[in-house]
């Protein structure tokens, strides 16, 4: 059978063409500046000083061309290592951080287990890599030893429900092909792959279509050789028993109970959470932050004191839907969730720029404090459970 190692050399992951960088930035969470710091410094890093980061696996280099753009681009002082056990995906990812220009990235061929002796770091990218280590409380462990003190990991690690049908058939094309040199192997279980009925759980499965991107999709999502996935109650234990506790979600709507169903009172954060991922039924890969220390959170910080930052979408063009009620629903995964936000609220969000305190965007308001307030608790209620709005100081100079 085809080691890790082997099929990352083999099939580079995800497939990325150096050439694209001039085309496009490939964006996504977990990495973005401002939601690492709402999620794991409360909003309130000092962006002034160097970021120390390691990107534990870092493939062909989405996270890490990524977030080196983002600080680069920003002027933030920044220091990025990369390590990957597969020497085809550091290739990609060098050409791709040589493409755009991007200073401060070192590269190294090796294994997470190893990353204490890289040094201490500030921040770890750890996406789509854990769950396919035999003992992946062990690389909790190792990077854990890497952190420095007020340290944060962000993650990915794929969940069970969303990932209907990969199992099966990453177990029947392992004991079938699994002997077979990687490309060889592939080339049997697409063959197979025709023959698969369309009953199948994965040919019914909306949100999984990695086999259809690439040979490289193919092969990570349906040959994989160590592939687990956990439920969040799962990843949280996992955390817990190697010294790391859950700091807050990408998407905190997914694992909120609200409008699916009223738990019983005095169920437990992590329980509620379960039963939210059970319930919905259809999501794929956990991705969130979690830190080593208890730290203050965002919400430790007074309300005007914090600077509201939206993701991937500019305030005027929000602000704008948001006027003609056009804005009525946000789409995550396969399924919309009805946004309910009042013309009233478009000239706060209008007034979003990454480097303004909520207090001075109230100030601004004629229409009064208390009105504003309101409303602004209406912008949080739609925003913040999808990742759209994050407190961050990430832009202020
Ligand atoms: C699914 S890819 C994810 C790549 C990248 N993080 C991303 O999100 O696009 C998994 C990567 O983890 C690497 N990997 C697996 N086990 C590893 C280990 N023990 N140490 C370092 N890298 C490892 C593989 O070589 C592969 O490039």
């Amino acid at each position: 059978m085809a080691g890790v190692r082997d099929q990352y050399e083999a099939f580079p992951y995800p497939a990325r063409d150096p050439r694209d960088e001039t085309k496009r930035l490939i964006t996504g969470s977990p990495s973005f500046p401002a939601e690492m710091d709402h999620h794991l410094w409360a909003g309130q890093r000092d962006w002034s000083q160097e970021l120390r980061v390691l990107v534990a696996g870092g493939g062909t280099g989405d996270g890490l061309v990524q977030l080196a753009q983002r600080m680069h681009g920003a002027h933030r002082p920044y220091r990025i290592t990369y390590i990957d056990l597969s020497t085809a995906s550091r290739k990609v990812a060098e050409a791709r951080v040589a493409a755009r220009k991007l200073p401060d990235v070192t590269f190294h061929t090796g294994s997470l287990l190893d990353v204490p002796l890289l040094g201490t770091f500030d921040y770890i990218d750890c996406c789509g890599v854990l769950h396919h280590l035999p003992d992946s409380d062990a690389g909790l462990r190792a990077l854990g030893a890497a952190l420095a003190p007020d340290g944060g990991l962000g993650f990915m690690v794929y969940a069970p429900y969303g990932r209907s049908g990969v199992y099966p058939l990453q177990a029947a094309f392992n004991r079938l092909y699994g002997h077979l040199p990687p490309k060889s192997m592939l080339k049997h279980a697409k063959a197979t792959m025709k023959a698969v009925p369309a009953s199948h759980p994965l040919n019914r499965n909306p949100v999984v279509g990695d086999h259809k991107q690439s040979d490289a999709g193919f092969y990570d999502l349906l040959l994989h050789s160590q592939d687990r996935a956990y439920t969040i109650g799962q990843w949280s234990e996992a955390l817990g028993r190697t010294g790391w506790h859950l700091a807050g979600m990408a998407q905190p709507g997914l694992y909120d109970l609200a409008g699916l169903a009223e738990p019983p009172e005095g169920m437990d954060p992590i329980a509620r959470m379960t039963t939210a991922e059970e319930l919905r039924g259809f999501i794929k890969s956990h991705v969130g932050y979690a830190r080593r220390d208890t730290g203050p959170t965002v919400d430790d910080i007074p309300l005007r004191d914090r600077i509201p930052h939206l993701a991937n979408i500019a305030s005027g063009a929000l602000a704008k839907a948001v006027a003609t009620r056009s804005l009525r629903n946000i789409t995550v995964g396969p399924e919309k969730f009805p946004v309910a936000l009042p013309p009233e609220a478009a000239s706060l969000i209008a007034g979003i720029d990454g480097k303004t305190t909520l207090g001075q965007i109230i100030a601004r308001e004629s229409a009064g404090e208390d009105r504003a307030l309101r409303l602004w608790t209406k912008i949080e209620t739609a925003l913040l459970p999808w990742g759209m709005m994050h407190y961050s100081r990430w832009l202020v100079d």
